[in-house]
């Protein structure tokens, strides 16, 4: 079912000629157009310091975008026609390109206003103060501000602070595109729509959970960005930890914006920490060495040198983390993400314990299997009779609910549902200022012990699920990684 078309806005990328920008804002963009979720006036109007006209950035957006969305030329010229690209120089001497930007909002104060920063988090603060000097700030108007926000608490806190002077929490949006998931978002629905699981989703009946985020793709051109974010902070502070916040959280008492949001930062904040000599027990890191004809993550072509940040950073890394709580006190939430890794796939697996008494050898404990990618799904593991006159044989078979299957259709890609919101003007799928803040709090002190430490990260060969470590952080307590079978 299509959402209802989104008042007339104007959108202003910035960072808008950027890879996140042709990859995947626009193509999601493009996706609501087509359904008839962009008002008609709606204009996109990137941002960037190209020096492009008009008719160059939509020239740049057909030859980067069409064969990536729909064939539908109508709508790909009327959605060519909503772009606009301006020169701008953030920070600098020339406010030409700003003055550009207010003649072409002038006029329209009673729009909805989208400034999207898809930009590094250092220019966040003068960006937004940028936008208030040159009068675009309307009270209608939102920010959207794109990961990572900051390396660390004090940076995040510094960027939500200067951000906050110009903006009220409310106009506000961090997007973490996890979020946008169709599985992350039935979670909620799987956990909260059915009675069934909710009095065994606690400490009594799970033995663990695992959450991992595995990709095929290295680094490539990306160093001088990874060298500094590492998988901590890339994937971890953000990604995994929100997924593990829906596992977790106590069931909220509305739908609303603040209720599921109220109920994620309190898990944030019952994550027990990990400080000092704790780190190398409960933390792995890994670094990919090269592989057949995948070069190692130090031999990756890259724009800037190789240097001691370089060799330090973790392409992969894996922690065992407890919630402490009524619900969840002992039961480890085992976190995992690598690039290089032999498949990509990202799941939650949550690992319920055995029958407290069994009477048929050889059965295995149930397990449920949320996929959010590549293909989205919901497995129930659970132990049937094998057909057979015999003894009686157990098999561990998938009740299994594939969405490309069930559902017929399209299922968005999350920047698309994220966008909407944002158009629509609701932050439930957003992160609020408390809640990234909790996240780093966390995160602080394992960067910490990483950075004091005189280890390199454990290598692992390019294609291969981690270093020896991740396998030893479940294995010593008798427990694996949920791998299948190619
Ligand atoms: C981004 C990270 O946030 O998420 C990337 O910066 C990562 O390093 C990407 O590759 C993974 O997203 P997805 O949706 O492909 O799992």
């Amino acid at each position: 079912m299509s959402s209802p078309t989104s008042h007339t806005a104007d959108l202003v990328v910035f960072g808008g000629t950027g890879d996140l920008s042709m990859r995947k804002l626009l193509p999601a963009l493009f996706h609501s157009d087509l359904e008839g979720r962009l008002a008609p006036e709606t204009r996109i109007v990137a941002m960037s310091r190209g020096g492009l006209t008009d008719a160059d950035f939509r020239g740049k957006v057909d030859a980067e975008v069409r064969a990536a969305v729909p064939d539908d030329a109508v709508a790909w010229q009327r959605f060519l026609g909503r772009l606009h690209h301006v020169s701008v120089d953030v920070g600098g001497e020339d406010k030409s390109g700003w003055s550009t930007v207010v003649r072409m909002l002038a006029g329209h104060e009673d729009r909805d206003r989208v400034f999207y920063l898809a930009s590094p988090p250092m220019t966040f603060g003068p960006f937004c103060r940028e936008l208030q000097e040159a009068g675009l700030v309307t009270p209608r108007s939102r920010v959207v501000l794109e990961k990572p926000l900051g390396r660390d608490l004090v940076s995040a806190q510094r960027i939500n602070d200067e951000v906050g002077e110009i903006f009220d929490e409310r106009q506000i949006f961090r997007i973490d595109h996890y979020l946008g998931k169709e599985t992350v978002q039935n979670l909620l629905v799987l956990r909260f729509a059915n009675a069934f699981l909710e009095p065994i989703w606690n400490s009594l009946w799970i033995d663990h959970v695992q959450i991992t985020a595995a990709e095929t793709v290295g680094t490539p051109g990306r160093r001088g960005y990874y060298d500094h974010a590492g998988a901590l902070r890339d994937m971890v502070q953000n990604h995994l930890l929100q997924l593990l916040t829906l596992v977790a959280m106590e069931p909220p008492a509305r739908n609303d914006r603040e209720s599921i949001r109220d109920e994620k930062v309190k898990v944030l904040q019952s994550l027990r920490p990990i400080v000092g000599g704790e780190v190398d027990r409960f933390t792995v890191r890994g670094q990919y060495t090269g592989q057949g004809d995948m070069p190692s993550y130090l031999d990756e072509p890259a724009s800037t040198p190789t240097t001691e940040a370089s060799r330090r950073v973790e392409t992969f890394t894996a922690i065992r983390a407890e919630v402490k709580n009524w619900r969840w006190a002992g039961v480890p939430f085992y976190l995992r993400t690598g690039k290089r890794m032999p498949y990509r796939r990202s799941e939650i697996v949550i690992q319920f314990k055995d029958v407290p008494h069994s009477i048929f050898p050889g059965g295995t404990p149930n397990r449920l299997v949320l996929r959010l990618q590549p293909e989205e799904g919901i497995e129930l593991h659970i132990m049937a009779k094998e057909p057979g006159a015999g003894e009686t044989m157990l098999k561990p078979v998938p009740l299994s609910l594939s969405f490309g299957k069930t559902f017929t259709a399209r299922v968005p890609e999350a920047y698309e549902r994220l966008l909407t919101d944002v158009l629509a003007g609701n932050p439930t799928l957003f992160m609020r200022r408390d809640e990234v803040e909790a996240a780093w709090r966390w995160i602080d002190p394992i960067l910490a012990a990483w950075e004091s430490s005189a280890e390199l990260p454990e290598p692992y060969p390019a294609g291969t699920t981690g270093p020896a470590g991740a396998h030893e952080l479940l294995g010593r307590s008798g427990r694996a990684w949920h791998e299948e079978e190619a």
